[in-house]
């Protein structure tokens, strides 16, 4: 089980602050300059990925100190924890083990009484079995015709891996099938997906592991009542609508057969589900073999995390980092950069892994932490992002770590675009590390013009780069199902790591039941007319709604 254990008592702690206060004044161009050898040293590879930490704000003695202390809040213990299945999901009863679903081998691995590998197995085969007959064309609509469009329909982690993933996969994608993702409960996301649809080619996939999430239902429902517009017998259902969820029984009620039920269990949690029968949209539109592919490469990033000594290991050293930036530098956000059009939805994906996951301030005996726990997580594309918000990472008042993450080869080669991206890559990475000195702005004007006059040097402040600005890149050689399957997997690390070292649960989400419940008590409020108990900000606008509602 995890232990109770602030991270700021231990003694590597103690050490971290004070060369803490060794680090802060160095610049990163000074550390660059003063050791030739400091790219080898902070290099880490994995397979055919290269992690580059070293124009992070870390010495090696810096990643000594941050790995006594991971070795001090027990994290090797807590890894073998999660992948032997003990419950360490405390707040909610469970064990934790999204990695059984990429785990290939053929060990036991018992969960209440059975082989949770082979649970797994089972739905994989029948994962498999239903792709194979509708990429076969087997498996038609109600009419006979084959299905041409798949409406993945749910939210959260029911929507944002799955969707990450076909994005960034597309160019592997089976040209026969369209696949869709409905997600908010504005019926404006129903309403603009299904007007492009056929009901006789379209196949709904319900994703909701509680089977309870009210948009997701709300959604499905209205599905369901545009398809028996067209269909009109209810019969015709079973060749439209399939569900992922853990709960059979409410999948049952909705009207859909236990044999387009594929199931998963309360053992994995929402957003770390897209392994599981949530991916299902991912296998139809790929095909199951390079869903297969996907797990394999998080299979091997399970294995890298599982096995490597934690000055080594990357998951470990990439949540050590944050602790890092989070408590010593008091940073209060990160920014996720892929540099590939593909993973422009990364950031999203990301957005709910870590912060749903390390959103909480109550330590793991409740008491509330005195301490910072997970930064807010943003991002986008580069280099439409260099054009947006890049001035700030650059010439701003925060401190923001970031990762660059582009592959190597392109899936779409044309002309010098790639080496165009990559440039810009490269060039970022090291602005911000460099930056820009007040005498380098005056040079660059001595060489326009021979001299700097006073209109110039009023300028100078305004063109100074302060650099020192810490970054991790990512690079791989292509973007393939197992690359992607072993990235995320080690970003699901990362998370389990900071959670760890936080002395928090990470695999709750109290925090969003408020607002859940809230918001169930206002709509029956207002369709029943009744006024209800709130503020008068929140009475303000039901007012406001209920005037001009129509
Ligand atoms: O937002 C809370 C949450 O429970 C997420 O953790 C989850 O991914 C999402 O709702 C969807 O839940 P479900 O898959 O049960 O519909």
């Amino acid at each position: 089980m995890l232990k109770n254990y602030a991270p700021t008592q231990t003694n590597a702690w103690k050490k971290l602050e004070a060369h803490f206060a060794e680090v802060q004044p160095q610049h990163l161009r000074d550390l660059f300059a003063n050791d030739p050898q400091r790219f080898e040293k902070f290099a880490f590879h994995f397979e055919d990925t290269l992690f580059d930490l070293s124009k992070n704000r870390i010495t090696e003695e810096t990643l000594d100190l941050l790995t006594e202390l991971a070795e001090e809040m027990e994290v090797k213990a807590a890894i073998e924890s999660m992948f032997s299945g003990e419950k360490i999901n405390a707040t909610e009863g469970r064990v934790v083990l999204h990695t059984a679903l990429r785990n290939f081998t053929d060990q036991q691995l018992e969960v209440d009484g059975e082989n949770a590998l082979q649970e797994v197995r089972d739905v994989q085969q029948q994962m498999k079995a239903f792709c194979s007959k509708l990429h076969s064309g087997e498996w038609t609509g109600y009419t006979g015709k084959r299905i041409q469009s798949i409406v993945n329909i749910g939210i959260g982690g029911s929507d944002l891996g799955p969707k990450m993933v076909v994005e960034a996969l597309k160019k592997y994608q089976k040209p026969e099938l369209e696949v869709y993702f409905v997600s908010n409960v504005d019926g404006t996301d129903a309403a603009e997906t299904l007007r492009r649809l056929d009901p006789e080619t379209t196949l709904f996939i319900i994703a909701s592991k509680t089977f309870t999430t009210k948009e997701t239902l709300a959604n499905a429902h209205t599905a369901r009542d545009w398809f028996l517009e067209q269909a009109k017998d209810k019969e015709h259902i079973k060749k439209h609508f399939v569900a992922l969820s853990t709960n059979t029984e409410a999948v049952a009620a909705f009207g859909i057969a236990p044999e387009n039920t594929f199931r998963f269990w309360d053992w994995v949690g929402g957003r770390f589900s897209l392994w599981s029968a949530i991916g299902l949209s991912v296998a139809c539109a790929l095909g199951y073999d390079r869903f297969e592919e996907l797990l394999r490469g998080a299979e091997a990033m399970d294995k890298h995390f599982r096995q490597t000594p934690l000055r080594q290991n990357i998951p470990v050293l990439m949540g050590l980092l944050s602790t890092w930036y989070t408590d010593l530098f008091g940073a209060q956000t990160h920014a996720i950069l892929p540099y590939d059009q593909y993973l422009r939805l990364l950031p999203e994906y990301l957005q709910q892994l870590l912060m749903e996951s390390n959103g909480k301030s109550a330590s793991r005996n409740g008491d509330t932490v005195n301490y910072q726990t997970q930064p807010v997580i943003w991002g986008a594309a580069g280099t439409n992002s260099q054009h947006s918000f890049f001035q700030l990472i650059h010439q701003g008042t925060y401190l923001i770590p970031c990762d660059f993450i582009a592959p190597a080869q392109s899936h779409n080669p044309i002309g010098q675009h790639h080496l165009m991206l990559l440039s810009n890559f490269f060039a970022q990475t090291e602005a911000l590390m460099k930056g820009k000195t007040a005498e380098e702005v005056r040079e660059e004007f001595r060489q326009k013009s021979g001299t700097v006059t006073e209109e110039q040097e009023q300028l100078v402040q305004h063109k100074v780069f302060e650099g020192n600005k810490p970054s991790t890149s990512i690079m791989f050689k292509k973007l393939t199902p197992y690359t992607l399957g072993s990235l995320i997997a080690m970003y699901e690390h990362k998370v389990f790591v900071q959670g760890v070292i936080w002395n928090i649960y990470s695999f709750d989400q109290w925090g969003v039941e408020l607002g859940k419940q809230l918001a169930g008590t206002i709509e029956k409020e207002i369709l029943e007319g009744a006024a209800g108990k709130h503020d008068s900000s929140t009475n303000g606008l039901i007012a406001y709604y209920n005037q001009n509602r129509s």
